[in-house]
């Protein structure tokens, strides 16, 4: 049986912020529910997170109910944080340990690093090899190839630290040696931390034998320390995102100036232009042109639509929608196909029916618009009254004149007109047309017909 330790005690000093380093976003999520997410799918029958005790609540915030808390009281070192997890690792045979701050590592990588591990080793140290191997702890090995220790930069002598071959900070230990070894760390070297590299050197005092697990990683593989860490890691999450998306067939006109979180899908033909921020669980159908300058949160857009220079939040839009410049459709609007949302045009938990146009200037919230309505420039749906929100309906076929205000609670009739300017107190019956302030119904000519969507 097999146990993940995932460390996460530490305070991550070196990011100088309020926020623990693991909370700190990457491409939109925590950097720790990356390592959780990749760990899982492991499917290993026990995951056990090491955090410092004040901040229960917020690991437990990331949703990862799957896993066993353990409380290291101080950040003694990564030594003493995987010694806190001890008790929780009766019954195994072997146990995956992880920084919490390495999150691209992939569960392909840790799965070979656990496949390596074998019958008579103790442990294996999942490497890399660095042009420049910076401050990361160097991996020393005898002339067999076995590792004899793993050295941190800073109490490493000149010739350890021209070894290329570093420690990500992800193991595989016999739970059995573990356990022989674990009390025997001392906090002796230059940051008088208890570390657990030096479970190595110990193990190696012992006859025991480690090995190394080399990835090709190379700084992927490596923790998130400082601010400019999280930037390059950012860096690469993008540049593999924006291939994987590219190689499906989406074009990005300018990947170095788009910004893609890794949960989007985006359809095939699709055309996304410069200086768009797409995140969240954005899904883009196919063929669609998104941006430039286009910030989609959570949206959920179909197949040939055009969202330009706009802003898409927790929304839906159906097939060929499209919308702005310029508009702002947020908090659970639903914009059905063959609509047109257009500049400066706010829609706020708003269905808005196929083939209705809102081109300028307008505010639709907590609306239901019916099909072929054309909604005038400078419209308002006046939804609150100061206390409590109301809804406004529209029928299909209505036309709604520039400027009309909409005093909600309100309902406009199918193929009902206002006047411009039309300050609209009461229900419009269907097939009426009303004007002024406040405005009253007026006769038809009889050639006037509302659902001229212009
Ligand atoms: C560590 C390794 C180093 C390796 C590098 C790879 C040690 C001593 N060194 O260095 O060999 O090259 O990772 O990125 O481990 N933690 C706790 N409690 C603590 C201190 C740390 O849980 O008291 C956790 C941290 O949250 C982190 C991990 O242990 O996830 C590693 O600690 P960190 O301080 O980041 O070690 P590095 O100096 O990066
Ligand atoms: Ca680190």
């Amino acid at each position: 049986m097999t146990a993940g330790v995932v460390l996460a005690g530490g305070k991550g000093v070196r990011m100088k912020s309020s926020l623990l380093k693991l909370f700190h976003k990457l491409l939109g999520k925590p950097i720790i529910q990356y390592v959780l997410e990749n760990i899982s799918k492991l499917n290993l029958d026990k995951v056990i997170l090491v955090i410092p005790p004040e901040e229960e609540k917020n690991f437990r915030e990331i949703g990862k109910d799957n896993v066993i808390y353990v409380f290291q009281e101080k950040p003694l070192g990564s030594g003493d944080a995987l010694k806190k997890a001890m008790p929780e690792l009766d019954g195994f045979d072997t146990v995956l340990v992880v920084n919490g701050d390495a999150p691209l590592i992939t569960d392909t990588v840790f799965k070979g690093l656990l496949n390596s591990y074998k019958d008579g080793i103790s442990a294996v140290v999942l490497s890399t090899v660095l042009d420049d191997p910076m401050h990361y702890g160097r991996v020393v090995k005898d002339k067999d190839g076995n590792v004899i220790k793993i050295v941190e930069a800073k109490d490493a002598s000149l010739k350890e630290r021209e070894i290329r071959e570093v420690n990500t900070g992800a193991y595989c230990f016999s739970v059995k040696d573990l356990k022989l070894v674990i009390d025997k760390l001392d906090n002796n070297n230059a940051q008088g931390e208890y570390y657990i590299t030096q479970l190595v050197e110990i193990l190696n005092s012992m006859g025991k034998k480690v090995i190394s697990h080399q990835t090709d990683l190379g700084s992927l593989a490596l923790g998130i320390n400082s601010r400019s860490d999280l930037a390059l890691a950012t860096k690469r999450l993008l540049e593999q995102k924006m291939e994987e998306l590219m190689n499906e067939g989406v074009t990005i006109v300018s990947p170095e100036n788009t910004y893609i979180e890794p949960d989007v899908k985006i359809g095939k033909d699709t055309v996304i232009e410069p200086f768009s921020v797409l995140k969240g669980n954005t899904v883009i159908g196919k063929e669609c042109t998104i941006g430039p300058s286009t910030y989609l949160l959570n949206a959920s857009i179909g197949d040939n639509c055009d969202v330009f220079y706009s802003v898409v939040k927790n929304s839906k839009i159906e097939s060929n929608v499209k919308i702005g410049p310029f508009a702002h459709i947020r908090d659970e609007a639903h914009i059905k196909s063959y609509s047109a949302i257009g500049d400066f045009v706010e829609v706020k938990k708003s269905i808005i029916g196929s083939y209705t146009k809102a081109m300028h200037l307008a505010y639709l919230g907590d609306a239901e618009i019916g099909e072929r309505v054309n909604i005038g420039a400078g419209t308002i749906t006046c939804n609150y009254d100061g206390k409590t929100k109301h809804k406004t309906t529209i029928e299909d076929e209505a036309f709604i004149g520039s400027h009309t205000c909409l005093r909600a609670p309100i309902r406009v009739g199918k193929g009902a007109i206002t006047g411009a300017g039309a300050v609209v107190l009461k229900d419009v019956e269907p097939g009426t047309t009303v004007v002024g302030v406040p405005a009253r119904p007026i006769e038809r000519k009889p050639k006037e017909e509302g659902g001229k969507s212009e």
